[in-house]
């Protein structure tokens, strides 16, 4: 993770003076880049002090992001009298890999000017790339996007696009949801997701494929009409998918239902491994029936909440209070709550007794995570 490593004369319980939020050993620092918030965390070593993006605010890393995050290191060890002794903040250029001669020739403003001249379909989490230049090759006056975050994968869909001579692919390298922001709204006609990371381990819920922050680009770009299509060989994946989908109310399901048992095959290295294995792929297949409004106004939400209860449980709802960082004037809390399989780990801003939903943080409001605010706040 990108970080600078300071050596400073004073305690981070002074940074309360430069707005950051300050706990035991931690401070916060909200930050906006590209009108997206999050925190920059500093804690305290023996003899030095680390500063960071808070991973869990923020899990796409930029040039932009990491010039920030220097900047912040300078001006924390400026005020505390020290100075950054090292760091992995360099820019290293764009994250986007060129696949075609009309992205070489365009960058990512190419994307704008392609995207609404013809057909377009995404992939998001594009793998090795099997099923986006399969499709590419079946679909030549279409033009394909895919977007992944492995570098091992981007290299071999490189591979896959030069052997297949394929020149209506561009392939992006980075979290699919900053390429969204992108793109322009209603221009897309189909996005896949075929075999996204399954929910079940708890390091890999911040990164699901099945968020609202997903949900909310993927409302954006799709024309009316454009169709989402997801693949699993995981049930609660799909679940999860349709409840995130369903949060910006412009989706309905293409048939009767919005999970079906998939019939049809993709042909990707993922579906080959499952279907090995004898399991059923489930399919999501939902259509874009009205304008994107926005994103869900989550600051109407406000619980009193009882800070004194470090950990509920009750059955599968896990409620814990991880940090309390003080501000001026209000404080923030760290919290992880939830199923207990798919706990959340989220910030809250609390302020008068209340907490309440801050930019930094995003979260599905998800039955048990509901249920684990409540209890945290009703119970005594
Ligand atoms: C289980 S693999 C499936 C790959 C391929 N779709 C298949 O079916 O074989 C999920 C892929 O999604 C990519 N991925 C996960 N989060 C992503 C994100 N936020 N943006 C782009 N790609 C992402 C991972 O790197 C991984 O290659």
């Amino acid at each position: 993770m990108p970080h600078a490593i300071i050596r400073v004369e004073r305690s981070i319980s002074e940074l309360v003076r430069m707005g950051a939020y300050v706990g035991k050993t931690r401070a916060l620092m909200p930050l906006s880049v590209d009108g997206r918030g999050f925190f920059i965390t500093a804690y305290e070593k023996p003899d030095s002090l680390v500063v960071k993006i808070e991973k869990t605010t923020r899990p796409e890393i930029t040039d932009e992001i990491k010039s920030s995050v220097l900047n912040v290191a300078e001006k924390i060890a400026d005020f505390l009298k020290g100075s950054v002794v090292s760091h992995n903040l360099r820019e290293t250029g764009n994250r986007y890999i060129r696949c075609t001669r009309v992205v070489e020739k365009h960058g990512l403003s190419g994307l704008r000017v392609i995207v609404p001249r013809t057909p377009v379909e995404v992939e998001i989490g594009c793998g090795d790339g099997s099923f986006i230049v399969d499709r590419a090759v079946d679909y030549p006056d279409r033009f394909f996007v895919g977007f992944e975050t492995s570098g091992r994968a981007i290299t071999a869909i490189k591979r896959r696009i030069t052997k297949s001579g394929v020149n209506n692919v561009a392939v992006f390298h980075g979290d699919a949801v900053l390429f969204m922001r992108l793109m322009i709204p209603n221009s897309v006609d189909i996005v896949h997701v075929n075999f996204p990371e399954p929910w079940f381990r708890f390091r890999r819920i911040k990164h699901s494929l099945s968020s609202i922050r997903v949900a909310e680009e993927v409302a954006r770009v799709l024309k009316i009409g454009g169709i989402f299509n997801l693949r699993t060989d995981n049930y609660p994946t799909a679940v999860a998918s349709v409840t995130a989908m369903s949060e910006t109310n412009v989706f309905k399901p293409v048939g009767a239902f919005y999970i079906t048992v998939s019939g049809g095959r993709v042909g990707t290295k993922f579906e080959r491994r499952w279907l090995r294995k004898g399991r059923l792929i489930y399919s999501v297949d939902l259509e874009k029936c009205s304008v994107y409004g926005g994103s869900v106004d989550l600051k109407e939400v406000g619980f009193p909440l009882r800070l004194e209860r470090e950990f509920v449980i009750d059955g599968r709802v896990v409620f814990k209070v991880l940090g309390r960082y003080m501000g001026v004037g209000e404080e923030i809390i760290e919290v992880a709550a939830g199923d207990v399989l798919r706990t959340q780990h989220v910030f809250f801003g609390f302020r008068n007794g209340k907490f309440y939903p801050i930019p930094q943080s995003i979260f599905i409001m998800e039955p048990l995570f509901v249920k684990a605010l409540l209890l945290a706040s009703s119970r005594g």
